[in-house]
């Protein structure tokens, strides 16, 4: 299962991201079984077909943790594991320093800034706890920075993911100064207002942590401009829109919108469990119509503002009653934190509640599971007639990018402008504010009562524009781009 520490001269290529391309879980026999995880990073990897590279990850579970213990210090050998052919590191950090990076510096603050999630006259409070985990951070970022320092061959590239690993970039450099660094956010970037809720001293090490790396990845401009601005105002330092400069290092800025891999997508798709998935939900439809959903159930994908907007489609268009089905997916996310919990809690009273109003003996207006079933989301991606896709800030939201690819008759998407996929589908979308409700229900109905061609039409756009770069584009884009930026330096 694990191998032995490899005898390396160190790797030209490193990964780093909290999560990584492997979970494992440990069997009743103490074996322990792997589970590849999807995500960009992970198909573009596999994409590069290069045998000399080294994915950082943290452990996460117990199941990682054992795995992490049995090969101390050391790599897990990529033999046996369906790893995209990178081997992994996972790092055995300890449960509280986790828990306090990960779960509140991570996901409870950063997360937070960058989506605007704060309900402000109440929070975010920062006190003594909020530094102890704060030094957590910290040290969750240096034990990244002191294992990439260690992996990596004399002047290799590193690639570092997300709000997580803010601090490793810079970090990094102090270890390794010879190291190519880019870092990528997934997330979008706060304006610098909103980014000075952060403690001085915390906003400061952030965005000094990230000048740490020659190249800065973005999925939209606007997330790209809104660093280089809280770098210009709160740092002094030079910015255009391709760079930031201070203290006498420049990092450039890139922009690089992850598509997906259109023809691997449409084959896991055609598997049998989605078949059978499909026959299902086909069966529930009969002749309806579907609004479809697919998301973690987080906070920023504003899932309770979606369901108001169908009770008020419902409520306003009455002749769409007994025509539609709300199929809604909403998969369990961040179950640590109270947040969450709550946020699933209240979906679900909020899908009753249309239940309760709308539904007769023969028609249910909404179905909601909460579930975690990937073959039924790809299902649902082949049958809707239109997607809700309507973040109140989002990154890219790959969701919105997926259904297009994969929709068999055309589907409209009903987009909020907060998501960073609009700048690239533009008015073929549907475009809206997540906060108007009236205007969400307006366009569903749109949507709902567009003609097959204009839907089939705006669908192969937008289907085009999805797959423009894919995961191995959108990769070997940065690491051009690391190469440019690395050499100007
Ligand atoms: C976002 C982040 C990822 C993260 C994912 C799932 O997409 O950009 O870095 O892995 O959410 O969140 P989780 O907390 O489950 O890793």
């Amino acid at each position: 299962m694990i191998g032995p520490m490899t005898d390396h001269g160190g790797s030209s290529l490193l990964a780093a991201s909290n999560r990584g391309p492997l979970s494992f879980t440990e069997a009743d026999d103490g074996s322990l079984l792997a589970s590849r995880g999807g995500g960009g990073l992970v198909t573009g990897l596999s994409g590069l077909g290069s045998s000399d590279v080294v994915w950082v990850c943290a452990a996460l579970s117990d199941g990682d943790r054992a795995a992490a213990r049995r090969a101390p210090g050391g790599r897990l050998d990529r033999d046996g594991h369906d790893t995209a052919g990178v081997a992994v590191r996972m790092l055995d950090i300890d449960p509280a320093t986790f828990h306090r990076a990960y779960n509140s510096v991570a996901n409870s603050t950063l997360w937070f800034i960058h989506h605007l999630l704060y309900a402000v006259p109440t929070a975010p409070n920062f006190d003594a706890g909020f530094r102890r985990d704060w030094a957590s951070y910290q040290a969750y970022n240096g034990a990244f920075a002191d294992a990439l320092a260690s992996d990596a061959a004399p002047g290799a590239r590193v690639l570092v993911q997300d709000y997580h690993l803010t601090l490793a970039p810079r970090l990094l450099r102090e270890r390794r100064p010879d190291l190519r660094i880019a870092h990528f956010s997934h997330t979008p970037w706060a304006p610098p207002d909103y980014f000075r809720l952060l403690p001085p001293e915390v906003a400061r090490d952030t965005l000094l942590g990230m000048l740490g790396a020659d190249h800065a990845g973005f999925h939209s401009p606007r997330w790209a401009q809104a660093f280089a601005r809280c770098c210009a105002e709160l740092l002094g330092a030079e910015t255009d829109d391709a760079s930031v400069t201070h203290d006498g290092h420049t990092t450039r800025l890139g922009v690089h919108p992850l598509g997906v891999d259109a023809e691997g997508l449409r084959e896991r798709s055609k598997q049998d469990d989605v078949e059978s998935r499909l026959t299902a939900l086909r069966r529930r439809l009969g002749d309806r119509k579907a609004i479809v959903r697919v998301d973690r159930t987080e906070l920023s994908k504003n899932i309770g503002r979606g369901l108001l907007a169908y009770r008020e489609l419902l409520r306003r268009y009455p002749q769409w009653q007994g025509k539609v089905t709300h199929l809604a997916s909403a998969y369990p996310s961040r179950h640590d934190l109270p947040e969450y919990r709550e946020y699933t809690a209240t979906v679900q009273r909020m899908a009753a509640e249309v239940e309760d109003e709308f539904g007769t003996e023969d028609w249910r207006p909404i179905v909601l599971d909460v579930t975690d079933d990937y073959a039924r989301s790809l299902a649902l991606y082949r049958v809707g007639d239109v997607l809700l896709v309507n973040p109140v800030r989002d990154g890219m939201n790959l969701v919105a990018k997926e259904v297009p690819v994969l929709s068999e008759d055309g589907c409209v998407v009903v987009l909020s402008t907060e998501a960073g996929v609009a700048d690239e589908f533009g008015d073929d979308a549907l475009l809206v504010n997540p906060f108007d409700i009236s205007g969400t229900a307006d366009a569903l109905h749109r949507a709902l009562s567009m003609p097959d061609a204009e839907r089939r039409e705006r669908t192969d756009r937008l289907a085009a524009a999805a797959s423009a770069l894919p995961p191995a584009d959108w990769l070997s884009d940065q690491l051009e781009a690391l190469s440019e930026a690395a050499v100007s330096r």
